[in-house]
């Protein structure tokens, strides 16, 4: 153990650096964050934007101060945000140290109930691919740590594309992943954590990944693969080898936000595999850039318009999201006592029918996509929060039966006005269950409107 603990120890420092070039030589930078420090930037104003795309959201990919350069907010300030704005939960992510503790400090101090979660990305500040760094994360109080990144910033692909000399870490050499790769592997799989490929080379990341998937890893994240060559940049055949070995291949908000190649990469590759195979985090956090939630509102409405559909933005915010941190899909689906539209009080196939009754007896007014119209109001996302936020399903259901369609008030069978309650639910962003909701009212009195899960 001293010996192997010793040559993962230097591997930064020696085994990795190429023979004859000093890592450790004067003139470059010595470490990747150097370039930002003393970087000028104006911070960007909150600018409050929601979307039902968010609500129940987790954001995996969340930079905070304390950093080694200058962050637009810190991490209790991010958990804030994310709690606020609706999201179910983030993952604070520093390129250099592990953020299980920062993550245990949040809930006790800032967001108390609020899922925050720590990683560990395994950069030279660690020691590299470093398994005491990984084994510490998950030791750490609350157990909090979710992700193992493998080398992001001081990767080998990353220093070599960028033509720097400074101190590196290295996956594989000669084609074969290292040891300690393969050890850092299997502790992810002891405890069940997520593995995310960091910023290495395609080839270097695909192996990585079967590696993983054959020491039974059962959470896997292709680092955002459609951004840049600098980071890993993959192919759509490289990309589908790795949907088929069941891992998930991350899409950045800022990535899609900003137009140009990146978002023209994530679409297609979005077309070409089926959404089931992405999720989206914010990747946000540098100062002078859209904060988190404001980041993966407008990605979310960026994908809207590039034709995502709600099923398919909701996989990619929440439910993959909440399988990469092992919490259930759906916040709860136990119900028999009540609780809110977000514990899953309805099923896909309700909503399905509650949006085809919906389309015949509705839609003329309230239109198609649930907007409204002139004179009939929008009845789904903000607004059906503003108008049912704290009243009970009931409430919502027996208002519409009253008075709805406009020309033919309490025509429909009682179910249908449920079903298109659960169809504006879902819409609105609730997420589906695994029982019906049926039109027994003491059970629907029971259930609360909220706009953003209980904590
Ligand atoms: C003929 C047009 C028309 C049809 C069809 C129609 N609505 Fe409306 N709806 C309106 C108008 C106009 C309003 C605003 C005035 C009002 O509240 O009566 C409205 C208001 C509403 C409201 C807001 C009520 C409130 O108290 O805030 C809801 C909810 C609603 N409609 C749901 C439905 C549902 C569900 C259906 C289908 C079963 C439906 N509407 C069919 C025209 C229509």
């Amino acid at each position: 153990m001293t010996v192997r603990a010793i040559s993962t120890l230097s591997i930064v420092g020696l085994l990795a650096a190429p023979v004859g070039r000093p890592v450790n030589a004067q003139t470059g930078p010595q470490a990747h964050w150097e370039q930002y420090k003393n970087q000028p930037a104006t911070p960007q104003p909150d600018q409050h934007l929601t979307d039902p795309a968010i609500v129940g959201a987790i954001d995996l990919h969340a930079h905070h101060d304390p950093d080694s350069y200058p962050r637009e907010l810190d991490g209790f300030d991010v958990a804030k945000l994310a709690r606020d704005r609706g999201l179910r939960g983030v993952v604070l992510k520093n390129h250099w140290t592990e953020t299980a503790g920062l993550a245990y400090l949040a809930r006790k101090y800032a967001t108390p109930g609020f899922e925050v979660f720590g990683a560990v990305t395994l950069d030279t500040a660690v020691g590299g691919v470093n398994p005491q760094a990984v084994r510490y994360m998950v030791d750490v109080v609350g157990h909090l740590g979710r992700i193992v990144w493998m080398p992001t910033h001081d990767s080998e692909h990353e220093v070599r594309y960028n033509k720097e000399s400074r101190p590196f870490v290295s996956v594989s050499r000669g084609g074969k992943l290292l040891p300690e790769v393969n050890e850092v592997i299997a502790l992810v799989a002891e405890h069940d954590l997520a593995l995310a490929t960091g910023h290495v080379e395609p080839e270097e990341a695909l192996q990585i990944l079967r590696a993983a998937k054959a020491a039974g890893v059962k959470r896997l994240i292709v680092t955002h693969p459609l951004l840049d060559p600098q980071f890993t940049y993959m192919s759509i055949e490289q990309l589908r080898a790795a949907a088929d070995l069941g891992a998930f291949i991350e899409i950045t908000g800022g990535g899609v936000i900003r137009g140009g190649e990146p978002s023209r990469r994530a679409l297609a590759a979005i077309r070409a595999l089926g959404a089931r195979h992405f999720f989206v985090g914010s990747d946000a956090g540098l100062v002078g850039r859209e904060n988190h939630t404001d980041t993966l509102v407008l990605a979310a409405r960026a994908l809207r318009a590039a034709g995502v559909s709600e099923a398919d933005l909701t996989l990619m915010f929440k439910d993959t999201p909440a399988f990469l941190v092992n919490l259930p899909v759906r916040p709860s689906q136990s119900t028999a006592a009540g609780g809110t539209v977000w514990d899953g009080v309805f099923t896909e196939a309700q909503a399905s029918r509650g949006e085809a009754a919906y389309g015949r007896s509705c839609a003329a007014c309230h239109k198609e996509d649930l907007l409204g119209s002139a004179t009939a109001p929008a009845l789904a996302g903000e607004a059906f929060f503003r108008r049912w936020n704290e009243s009970t399903v009931d409430d919502a259901v027996q208002t519409m039966k009253s008075s709805m369609p406009q020309d033919a008030p309490n025509s429909l069978e009682a179910q249908a006005y449920v079903d298109i309650v659960t169809y504006l639910l879902k819409a609105s962003g609730s997420p589906t269950g695994s029982v019906e909701l049926t039109a027994d009212r003491d059970r629907l009195k029971l259930i609360r409107v909220t706009s953003a899960p209980s904590r």
